[in-house]
């Protein structure tokens, strides 16, 4: 197994940012180090009503669709909540870069409507398609180069068919301390790795250049995209809250020791203002669900 300061030894080591096959590679070497870990972090939080991002992401594919595909599904949450909520699905689908995830995925489920591929969504098998619906979970704002995830999803998706996705939520700025806390983390990180400029596309980032993506990759002229934002919590000792949270970002695993040392430190700080005085936090994870139409 691993540890902390070898994940991602290529990308500290580079004098350049990665490319995305190269992003992938450490991506999936990752994950097969750490099962299931967006699942047992930011996964597990709650909203209000009760419900994970899976949960609700699961309650947005459209009523009429049969066949489903789920890209980066990881160890498979989505894919249970796909299975258990929605009986009339005839085809659920699962792809991921990660072949460790998808064995995870594959002994977890015992259900004929389920295919699973080690795959990568930027050149999906021909025999996965075509879907009424494609879902994704915290994962297209994570590849480059987009356009070829993005033509290759709008390839396998009907006419008519929708893009659902949990993403980074546009109204992130607005919850404090969260936003405080993705400034100083993104701050400490490119001290250590100058040249790492994240692991997506920027343009996943704005509506309007989103809008374009989808449109020049396929998805039809002027798709119009609707977003929701949403916001999970989890209520837990401040310490517990940053372990979460760590866990969850990719980036913290770039960082040398001493600054995720820092990091740990400022997050405390940041959160222990918000904290009871036994130490307790109740903390915000926001996101997007965000959805396009496949033109015809
Ligand atoms: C943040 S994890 C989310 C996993 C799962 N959707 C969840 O939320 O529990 C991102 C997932 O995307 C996968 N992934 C990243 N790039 C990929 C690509 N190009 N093709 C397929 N899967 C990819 C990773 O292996 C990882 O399992």
């Amino acid at each position: 197994m691993p540890t902390m300061e070898e994940h991602f030894a290529l990308i500290r080591g580079l004098d350049r940012a990665p490319t995305g096959d190269e992003v992938v590679a450490e991506l999936a070497a990752f994950h097969a180090a750490h099962p299931g870990v967006t699942e047992a972090s930011v996964g597990a939080m709650r909203d209000d009503a009760g419900l994970t991002s899976y949960a609700r992401l699961a309650s947005r594919v459209p009523d009429g669709a049969r066949t489903v595909l789920e890209v980066g599904c990881g160890n498979g949450p989505l894919l249970a909540e796909l299975l258990a909520r929605r009986p009339a699905f005839e085809r659920v689908t699962g792809v991921d870069a990660c072949a460790a995830e998808v064995a995870r995925a594959r002994a977890r489920f015992d259900d004929p409507r389920l295919c699973l591929h080690t795959a990568d969504m930027r050149a999906l098998p021909s025999e996965i398609a075509p879907v009424d619906a494609i879902v994704s979970h915290h994962a297209l704002y994570i590849v480059r180069p987009i356009e070829l995830a993005l033509g290759s999803l709008a390839r396998a998706l009907k006419p008519g068919g929708t893009l659902t996705m949990v993403h980074w939520s546009p109204e992130a700025t607005e919850h404090r301390p969260f936003a405080e806390m993705i400034t100083a983390f993104g701050a400490l990180t490119a001290r250590d790795v100058p040249h790492f400029r994240g692991w997506g596309d920027p343009r996943m980032f704005s509506r309007d250049a989103m809008t374009a993506l989808f449109e020049a990759c396929g998805f039809g002229a002027a798709p119009a995209l609707s977003i929701d934002c949403h916001a999970v919590h989890a209520t837990e000792p401040v310490d517990d809250a940053v372990e979460r949270l760590i866990r969850f970002f990719y980036s913290a695993h770039l960082q040398r020791p001493e600054t995720r040392a820092a990091l740990r430190e400022t997050w405390r700080a940041m959160l222990s203002r918000e904290a009871t005085a036994e130490g307790v936090v109740r903390h915000t994870f926001p996101y997007a669900v965000i959805t396009v139409t496949r033109g015809s």
